[in-house]
């Protein structure tokens, strides 16, 4: 029947999904999103306070490994969460506690120079089961923090993403999760139905595009992924 395959690859519309996100990522990034998502700041910024601070500067950027990436991670981590916890949040600093779910850092092609590691807490363990995790339960939150790696090797710490899960009807279009963005300095960029909302409207209409059977969510690429024991 030739309606067969066609519903089975409709179905399978996660990379189709992935190819928008992309698409949309990529305009984000010449529009100048690249900077609503926290880019670097430029060199005259760097003794500002509200500016990302400057780690160190690493050599031959270009070619930087997971094992690379994971090493400079390891190196300011201490640092970002230091920066993160300034906002108050009680997950910028419990995070570092919880199972994270990419082997190493990876670099998101659509995120320009920006390495990101993806942690959940322990009522959203189901995360590690990726597409078969299904609808997340009140109280999951999902947190991703990142740093970038400038042409000239510099290393700066990136905002910090969250997604929380919220009861029933806290913001239907969004499937209710509350969608935070934390600046490297703690301060709050901005949360769904809170201080600065319409600056994270994106994150669902992005998110919206993982689709409903996700739960909004696109987990980690495949290559990076981290099965944790639940
Ligand atoms: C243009 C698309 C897009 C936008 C905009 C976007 N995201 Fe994401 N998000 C993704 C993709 C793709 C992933 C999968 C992991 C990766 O490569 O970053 C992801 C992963 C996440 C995750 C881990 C949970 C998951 O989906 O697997 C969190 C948390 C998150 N994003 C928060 C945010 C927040 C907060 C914002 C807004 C400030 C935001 N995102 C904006 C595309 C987007």
């Amino acid at each position: 029947m030739p309606g067969m395959p066609q519903r089975k690859s409709a179905r399978r519309g996660i990379p189709f999904g992935r190819a928008i996100a992309a698409a949309v990522l990529s305009t984000l990034a010449l529009v100048g999103g690249a900077r609503l998502l926290g880019a670097p700041a430029r060199a005259q910024d760097q003794e500002d306070p509200r500016h990302p601070r400057r780690h160190f500067r690493i050599e031959h950027p270009a070619s930087l490994t997971g094992v690379g990436a994971q090493a400079i991670y390891r190196r300011i981590r201490d640092d970002m969460i230091a920066g993160y916890r300034l906002s108050g949040v009680a997950y910028a600093d419990a995070y570092r506690h919880w199972p994270r779910f990419n082997r190493v850092p990876y670099l998101s092609a659509q995120h320009g120079e920006r390495y990101i590691n993806n942690y959940a807490n322990e009522t959203a363990r189901a995360y590690g089961r990726f597409e078969a995790a299904g609808v997340m339960p009140v109280g999951s939150i999902l947190v991703k923090d990142s740093f970038a790696v400038t042409e000239s090797g510099d290393v700066f710490s990136g905002p910090l993403f969250a997604m929380e899960k919220m009861p029933r009807g806290f913001n239907p279009p969004g499937h209710d999760w509350r969608y935070t963005m934390i600046m490297p300095d703690g301060s709050l960029f901005g949360t769904t139905a809170g201080e600065g909302k319409a600056r994270v409207e994106f994150c669902v209409t992005c998110h919206n595009l993982a689709g409903e059977a996700n739960d909004d969510l696109f987990y980690v690429p495949d290559q990076y992924r981290v099965r944790a024991a639940e």
